[in-house]
């Protein structure tokens, strides 16, 4: 790997340059984000920087950054993670109450119940006890700008944040994996294991199959991982 990459966690001026490339990173390449067509305009209030304000107040998040590219222009990578909040009953309160068609919303709430049904499915005891659920850490959104694409920058970045989140204590990582390069990077090189595969034509918000045109990949997966 180039000598120019340098991984470090995420400080809040990197905030501006991580939430341009998220957005680009998720209107145009990643599964969801391509398939409904999204805007990197629309993506930003909505999605992308919320997600990114909310990981900065926490040190848990990484970033790489290309040192021979212009200032501004550097990080070529980021890894935003968090503790983990379950927070499905009080979005669930509110869907039940109003009607929302958006796609955002329903993405939000699909990923909100899968991330519930794990925590009290597969780990009811972590469920029940708040300090054990402050040992989790969930992993949101990993990006790399297709220029620096293939050279191990998501799988290393990965790397140092769970170590990272390894040595303040946190005992197990959460992931919901959307794209194909990210399920081959969880599942084969870095031994998360396979707790629950959505088909992507399954995927249901108040009646709709909201995601059934995505063919590639064919589903969503839920992973985990002692650290
Ligand atoms: C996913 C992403 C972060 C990967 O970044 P990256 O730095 O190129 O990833 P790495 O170089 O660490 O690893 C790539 C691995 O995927 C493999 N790969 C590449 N294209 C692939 C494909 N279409 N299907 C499956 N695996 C693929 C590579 O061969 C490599 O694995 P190997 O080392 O076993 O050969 C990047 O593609 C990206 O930003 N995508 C858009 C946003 C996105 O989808 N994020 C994930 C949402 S969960």
């Amino acid at each position: 790997m180039s000598s120019n990459l340098v991984f470090r966690v995420m400080q809040n001026e990197d905030v501006e340059e991580v939430i341009r490339l998220f957005s680009e990173c998720f209107a145009h390449r990643e599964p969801i984000g391509k398939y409904f067509g999204i805007s990197v305009d629309t993506i930003e209030p909505r999605f992308t920087r919320p997600v990114t304000l909310e990981c900065a107040k926490e040190l848990l998040s990484f970033v790489c950054e290309d040192t021979s590219l212009p200032k501004g222009e550097r990080i070529v990578g980021f890894r935003l993670c968090s503790s983990f909040k379950d927070e499905f009953e009080l979005l669930k309160a509110k869907f039940d109450s109003i009607s929302v068609d958006e796609n955002h919303e329903a993405i939000k709430y699909l990923m909100n119940k899968l991330k519930h049904e794990w925590l009290c499915n597969d780990h009811p005891d972590l469920a029940n006890d708040p300090s054990k659920m402050k040992k989790i850490l969930s992993l949101f959104a990993l990006g790399v700008k297709s220029t620096h694409a293939n050279l191990g920058i998501a799988t290393k970045l990965l790397t140092v944040s769970l170590n990272h989140a390894k040595s303040l204590g946190y005992e197990l990582a959460f992931v919901i994996a959307t794209a194909e390069i990210s399920q081959h990077i969880f599942s084969k090189k870095l031994g998360f294991k396979q707790t629950f595969v959505l088909p992507y034509k399954d995927a249901e918000f108040e009646g709709r199959k909201f995601l059934a045109g995505i063919e590639k990949p064919p589903h969503l997966i839920v992973f985990e991982k002692f650290l």
